[in-house]
Parts: structure tokens; C-alpha cells; sequence
């Protein structure tokens, strides 16, 4: 991994203040989580024959070697049913050019059929089994090795296949219940503060 910003300076120590101290009933889970700032990715498979997606922030990459990410999907989505069933799916992570698709995979209940925004298939490896989204920061196409039920969730374990990425573009961010995009602090003046000199 490469890192271009200068080292940071350590903020003083004060006294711990919480905002949220309490067991982890579920309300205090959810408005923790909204802390949780991720990538966005939309898992992509076929449903009735066609590209069809659902926005996710649980992607993580698992290992290398063998290549291995992970989904979250709630079981009852047509996404978790599709993946159960058909055995293949696609992590295409977005790029702020995206938000759109972000958009439309979220909205609960409503059609999530990507036809015009996928690859035509003629433009991609003989292999790619799932459908890969247009402008995307990098789609892996992959293999589903493991399925495990967690409460309302599909924990999906994928063996990598093909990984697809084109020139690189700017990530979509997602936080606090709002989207979000990245700046680099070596961008930054105004954040030149936390940064020592090198
Ligand atoms: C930024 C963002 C991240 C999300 N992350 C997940 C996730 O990791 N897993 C999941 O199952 N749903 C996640 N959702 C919710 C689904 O996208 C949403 O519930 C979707 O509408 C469900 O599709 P449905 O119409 O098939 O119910 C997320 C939504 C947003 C906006």
C-alpha cells in the first residue's frame, strides 16, 4: 500500500466523553453504525434473464490468495434469493460518477433491472459470468464458495474470478446516512494542520 500523506501529529489526550454508552440494543447498534463510513458497491446478478442489482456497503475483502471477498445481503431480497440460487454475482464498487445506481439499487420495493448500464457482454471476457456495471472502480466477478444465515442476513462468501478495472476514478463514500465523496488530505490545505512535517 503506498501513503502520501505526511505523518500526522497526535492529538492531546483529554478526558473519555461518549456520546453513545449503553448495551447493544438494537436502535444504539443502527445510529452506531451510521459512524461506519464504507465504499459503496452494488451486487449485480440475473433475475428473470436480466441484470439486476442491490446496493451494499458490507463488501470486504476477505484473502488473496485463494481471492476471496464478502457480501451481506438481506436473505430476503431478490438479490439474496438469486445468489442462493444461481451461484455467481459481481462486486462493482462505485465511483462518484455512480451515485445514480447507488440510488436506484437502494430504493426498497422498486425494480432493480440494470440493462442499460451494464457491459455488453461481446465487450467482455469469454468467462465473466455476472453482469458488470459500466464506470465502476473495479468489478469482481466471482463464484459463490459459502452462504451463511446471520439473523436477517446472507453473509456470501465469493471466489474471485475476473477483476475488471478500468482507468481509475474517483470513489463514492457513504456515512451517516448520507453519501459522500473522498478528499486526499495531500489535497487539503485546510487539513494541513493535523499533518507534522515529514
Ligand atoms: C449506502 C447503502 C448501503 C446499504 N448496504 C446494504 C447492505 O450492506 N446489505 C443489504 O442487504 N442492504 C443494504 N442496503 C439496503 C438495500 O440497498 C435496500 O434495502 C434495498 O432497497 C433492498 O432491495 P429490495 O427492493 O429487494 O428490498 C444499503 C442501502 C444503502 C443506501
Amino acid at each position: 500500500m503506498t501513503e502520501s500523506a505526511g505523518a500526522a501529529a497526535r492529538p492531546q489526550a483529554g478526558a473519555a466523553r461518549w456520546a453513545l454508552s449503553s448495551s447493544a440494543d438494537p436502535d444504539t447498534v443502527r445510529t452506531a453504525l451510521r459512524r461506519a463510513i464504507s465504499g459503496v458497491t452494488v451486487v449485480t446478478t440475473e433475475h428473470e434473464g436480466r441484470p439486476w442489482g442491490l446496493t451494499v456497503s458490507a463488501f470486504t475483502p476477505v484473502c488473496i490468495e485463494p481471492p476471496t471477498v464478502l457480501v451481506c445481503v438481506n436473505s430476503h431480497t431478490v438479490t439474496g434469493v438469486a445468489i442462493g440460487a444461481g451461484g455467481r454475482f459481481a462486486a462493482n464498487l462505485l465511483s462518484q460518477d455512480q451515485l445514480y445506481l447507488a440510488q436506484r439499487c437502494s430504493r426498497a420495493g422498486s425494480p432493480k433491472y440494470l440493462d442499460d448500464d451494464v457491459v455488453a457482454h461481446a465487450e467482455l471476457p469469454a468467462k465473466v459470468a455476472a453482469p458488470v456495471l459500466r464506470d465502476s472502480l473495479v468489478t469482481f466477478d466471482c463464484e459463490v464458495t459459502e452462504a451463511r444465515p446471520v439473523g436477517s442476513h446472507l453473509v456470501v462468501f465469493g471466489a474471485v474470478r475476473t477483476v475488471l478495472a478500468p482507468t481509475a476514478r474517483p470513489p463514492l463514500l457513504f456515512g451517516d446516512g448520507r453519501y459522500h465523496h473522498c478528499v486526499d488530505f495531500d489535497e487539503m490545505p485546510a487539513l494541513a494542520g493535523v499533518l507534522a512535517m515529514a
